[in-house]
């Protein structure tokens, strides 16, 4: 719903290409209708464009200072890596080079830019599959080659956490817990390039669990759940399921006091519980039948996913309390990536900020998810504090792996927190 407003407002923005610029970083004129007075405003600014390629969505977007956005294109592969049961990389590169050049035009067209009014371009370089990484920059290297415009690399996992603060002001320093398909820790936020890293996956992330246990249960050949990923099918079959039936004590890392996670476990207790129940019915999910009990299985699964993060939450918000990371005043939480638009785990958090002062913020799903949106703000971030603005990219390196922060979860797990227990259901 925020998008929407903020991108049909992008409607009202007209830009003047060619208007007067500074030369070292161009300024275009645009054009703003003050919601207070509804008089039209004219103000220079600088714009940026990101560049987003490492994983599975090909994302270029056009934003300006205030984050208002230009001009977008996205291509998302994830329908044929779902196809295939798993993100191919030569293929997911393949389809990166087929797009990157229509999806960055689309974003610099439909913001009515050309290159020479940017005042940088800004890419993801880490971490991420390197076939993919590679696409972005050696594209941003080309369409840089002959230009003045600046380059700025970006942290891929730094961009979600920056996202929010083109919406709406949260300050320096927050808590963050980054959940989608491909990653999972919890940090905290110094400043737009300083984090801690407080914990990380140690196997699976959540919305990888989620899918696998997805398509355990056939849910995509589900006549409900068409064209859902597996983490938005489970949440629709979830409704209406009672978890009482099912539940057991079994947690992850219950008695390991830190901040990492782990989803492999839940992963095969929800396998072994789908078995059970084929056995009791008679079914099979592989020959195309679906459970009867397949509402309560998948409620259980969200739930307990839910409560492994809350307690990591918690005992974060814990941590930073002791050791005084986080002033009374400025105690937020920002949620992000694939697995943040779950509205059962958003509500199960939500209880825990209430419950340590905390204000929880969520981008919108469609910020949530990789975009090229994300990483043109957190190029903004960099250029507004004059940060890592390199004039040649040429000699610019991706890095697949490549840490948030300093790991601080040694001391988090030395720390020895036990949380008091969070009921959210
Ligand atoms: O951030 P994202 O688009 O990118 C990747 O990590 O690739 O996250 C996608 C992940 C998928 O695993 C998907 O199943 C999960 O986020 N996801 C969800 C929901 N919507 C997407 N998981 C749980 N509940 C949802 N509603
Ligand atoms: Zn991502």
């Amino acid at each position: 719903m925020l998008l929407q407003i903020l991108r049909s407002s992008c409607g009202s923005t007209g830009i003047l290409p060619g208007s007067t610029r500074n030369s070292l970083s161009p300024r275009v004129l645009v054009r703003t209708w003050s919601s207070s007075s509804s008089l039209l405003q004219q103000r220079m600014q600088r714009l940026v464009l990101g560049i987003e390629t490492s994983c599975d969505e090909t994302g270029a977007a056009v934003i300006d200072e205030d984050g208002k956005i230009l001009g977008e294109g996205l291509y998302s592969q994830k329908r044929i890596h779902v196809k295939n049961g798993g993100i191919i990389p030569p293929l997911a590169q393949d389809l990166h080079r087929q797009h990157i050049n229509s999806v960055v035009h689309q974003a610099l067209d439909s913001a009515g830019v050309k290159l020479k009014d940017l005042s940088a371009v800004a890419t993801t370089i880490m971490p991420g599959l390197a076939l993919c990484l590679q696409v972005g920059l050696q594209y941003t290297k080309d369409l840089l080659r002959h230009t003045s415009v600046p380059f700025i690399p970006v942290h891929h996992m730094k961009a979600h956490a920056l996202t929010v603060r083109m919406i709406k002001q949260v300050d320096f320093p927050f808590l963050v817990l980054l959940v989608s398909g491909g990653h999972c820790l919890l940090a905290i936020a110094k400043g737009v390039d300083e984090f801690l890293l407080l914990g990380r996956t140690l196997d699976n992330a959540p919305g990888e669990a989620f899918d696998k246990v997805a398509r355990r249960l056939k849910l995509q050949h589900h006549p409900k759940c068409q064209g859902m990923s597996g983490g938005q099918a489970i949440e629709y079959m979830a409704q209406g399921g009672n978890i009482r039936l099912l539940m057991d004590k079994d947690r992850p890392l219950l008695k390991v006091r830190d901040c990492n996670f782990s989803f492999s476990g839940l992963r095969s207790v929800a396998q072994w519980i789908i078995y059970n129940h084929e056995v009791k019915q008679g079914v099979s999910c592989d020959d195309g039948n679906h459970l009867k009990t397949i509402s309560d299985i998948a409620a259980l699964f969200q739930h307990k996913v839910a409560h492994h993060l809350v307690t990591r939450v918690v005992r974060a918000m814990e941590f930073a309390k002791r050791e005084e990371l986080i002033p009374d005043n400025l105690k937020s939480l920002v949620v992000s990536g694939g697995v943040a638009s779950n509205s059962y785990i958003r509500d199960a958090i939500n209880v825990a900020c209430t419950q340590n002062g905390y204000q929880l913020h969520c981008p919108p799903p469609s910020l949530c998810t990789d975009n090229g949106i994300m990483i043109a703000w957190a190029g903004m971030e960099k250029l507004k504090l004059g940060v890592d603005i390199i004039q040649d990219p040429q000699n610019v390196r991706y890095e697949p792996k490549y840490p948030i922060g300093l790991d601080i979860s040694k001391q988090v797990r030395a720390a020895d927190i036990k949380i008091k227990r969070v009921k959210f259901w």
